[in-house]
């Protein structure tokens, strides 16, 4: 009998990744001694399941993953979901870690000089050019989205903008930068996501891990 091909699970790097370890755990998806070592360069690790390996990618990087079938699972902020919506994904169990919300922000004294009723068009820098175009052309405004790939608050104060839209966790980094919250566009936690067409050809094994999460998920947070 041939050994069937192993479940390939994307997980994000950075901030999330301490509020996924224990899900890893307690799902008994302990990942081998290497997966923590940052002087290993190796990009794919076994874990205690021997039919499923882990892939540490960037937080925007797994949802591609996982759209083009090379990841059959992902852990991802919906952040991330509203800025790509893609169909391949599916996203059936909300994990209840990661919350935090995608807003826009803004230096207080340029956000009263310009205030959004009275313009048609605005610079926004961001990491969310899709989220925020749609936002303010549902306010009727034209958006020039001047995409960055982080430090987003550093671009109003350098005159690259009038707002932002990014990810605001504790409010730290816009207090720290001279920045306010003008207002929310989503709320967002972190999802258990599926490749689709995976989960129609192993039904039974993703079927599974989506059960396993979605105990783990309703356990934690009851
Ligand atoms: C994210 C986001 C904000 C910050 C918000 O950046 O882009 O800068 O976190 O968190 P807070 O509200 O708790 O201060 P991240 O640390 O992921 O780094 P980045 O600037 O590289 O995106």
């Amino acid at each position: 009998m041939t050994q069937s091909k192993k479940i390939v699970f994307a997980l994000p790097k950075g901030r999330l990744a301490k509020e996924v370890k224990p899900l890893l755990t307690a799902a008994g998806l302990e990942p081998e001694a290497a997966f923590f070592d940052d002087s290993d360069r190796r990009l794919r690790f076994a874990t205690s399941n021997p039919n499923v390996d882990l892939i540490p990618v960037k937080p925007f990087d797994v949802a591609t993953f996982v759209a083009h079938g090379g990841a059959d699972l992902g852990i991802v902020g919906a952040d991330v979901l509203f800025e790509f919506a893609y169909s391949e994904v599916y996203s059936p169990v909300d994990l209840n870690i990661g919350h935090c919300r995608l807003s826009v922000a803004g230096e207080p004294q340029t956000l009263a000089d310009n205030p959004l009723d009275q313009m048609s068009h605005l610079k926004v820098a961001t990491k969310y050019p899709g989220v925020a175009t749609r936002y303010f052309a549902q306010l009727g405004l034209q958006t020039e989205c001047i995409k960055l790939n982080g430090s987003i608050e550093l671009a109003p104060k350098l005159g690259l903008c009038t707002r932002i839209v990014d990810i605001v966790t504790t409010g730290n980094t816009l207090k720290a930068n001279g920045l306010v919250e003008e207002a929310v566009i989503h709320q967002a936690t972190s999802r258990l996501i599926v490749n689709r067409t995976a989960l129609k050809t192993r039904s039974a094994e993703l079927r599974g891990w989506i059960d396993t999460f979605d105990t783990l998920a309703k356990a934690q947070n009851p």
